[in-house]
């Protein structure tokens, strides 16, 4: 069990090894892309062509993609919710300029971006129904998530190291799918959030190493710890308007999944990567019950590939409300 008064201490000693990695991975505003880079300018006298255009394409899109596209959107535009948790987890103080709480702050200055641009892109699309987009993200913000980080450090590092690395796998898939099925400015969109994504899985990735520097035993027990309760997705709460909670989110995973966007193939892969960058395999130095979860995490991908083989993906679609 991880000491709460002990992890704050850590938290801190380490904030200045924290910031060499904050700086390497966050970038300022000026020197980043901005949604308006991708998106017509409404000044332009061409404006009305441009937005024919991206109908045009958008309409040639497959059912299922369009389904994941917006899905994807929906998550990321619950980034209030992601924010206001993290901003909770022990050693991040939002005052004395704390290197966590600027990181953190960077980071939702960053991903901000990602909702804008997509939300801008689906009501330029006219194939969605905004109406209920936008309640279904009112609802997803509203009910919050609960993927069993608690506040704690480490677990909330694994937690976004393995979202960031999802989440830039399935932006990088819709974009190559995009990409085949004719968007290539699309393609172009989804492909540029997708190396945001992996940006910002290095730098969570760094900070568990560099945690593994202070009490390794307690990291990877935490791992362990998060890795049996399972990594559910932000989104896992996303319902439609007149229906139950988390009502949508596994038809929507499983649009992903038939397109091959997002399978239970990838959640080993990434796994297996995690496993790999934190070097678990070579840990030493382990308290007995940290030699356990050294173990578990070990056995764990082969495990799953034997689920994932058992398990068949759904092939009936659901009409989503949010898409024409
Ligand atoms: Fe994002
Ligand atoms: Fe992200």
């Amino acid at each position: 069990m991880t000491k709460i008064s002990e992890v704050v201490e850590i938290m801190k000693d380490a904030e200045s090894k924290a910031l060499p990695i904050v700086r390497k991975y966050l970038a300022p505003p000026e020197k980043l892309w901005q949604p308006a880079d991708f998106l017509p300018v409404t000044t332009d006298p061409k404006f009305p062509d441009s937005v024919r255009e991206i109908q045009e394409l958008s309409k040639a899109l497959d059912y299922d993609l369009f389904s994941v596209l917006i899905g994807d959107t929906i998550t990321e535009e619950a980034l209030p919710t992601y924010q206001t948790w993290l901003m909770q987890t022990e050693g991040f103080d939002q005052q004395n300029s704390n290197t966590w709480a600027t990181w953190l702050r960077g980071w939702t200055a960053e991903e901000n971006r990602h909702g804008d641009l997509l939300n801008t892109y689906l009501y330029l699309s006219g194939r969605v129904d905004m109406w209920q987009f936008q309640v279904t993200v009112q609802y997803l913000i509203q009910d919050g998530f609960f993927v069993g980080m608690e506040h704690n450090p480490y677990k909330s590092f694994v937690y976004t190291s393995f979202q960031e690395l999802a989440t830039n796998i399935t932006h990088r898939r819709v974009a190559t799918a995009c990409k085949a099925q004719g968007n290539a400015p699309l393609a172009k969109i989804c492909a540029t959030i997708a190396s945001d994504e992996k940006r910002h899985a290095n730098a969570y990735m760094d900070f568990i190493n560099l945690l593994f520097e202070y009490n390794p035993s307690d990291v990877i027990i935490d791992f362990a710890a998060m890795m049996k309760h399972g990594i559910l997705m932000p989104g896992h709460m996303m319902q439609e308007f007149g229906e139950g909670k988390g009502d949508i989110f596994n038809h929507f995973s499983n649009s992903a999944a038939r397109l091959e966007i997002y399978t239970g193939r990838d959640y080993v892969v990434i796994l297996e990567k995690l496993l790999k960058r934190w070097d678990i395999e070579h840990r030493r130095e382990l308290n007995d019950e940290g030699q356990r979860a050294r173990d578990y995490l070990m056995k764990l991908p082969g495990r799953l590939e034997a689920v994932i083989k058992r398990s068949k993906v759904p092939q009936e679609r659901h009409r989503f409300k949010w898409l024409h």
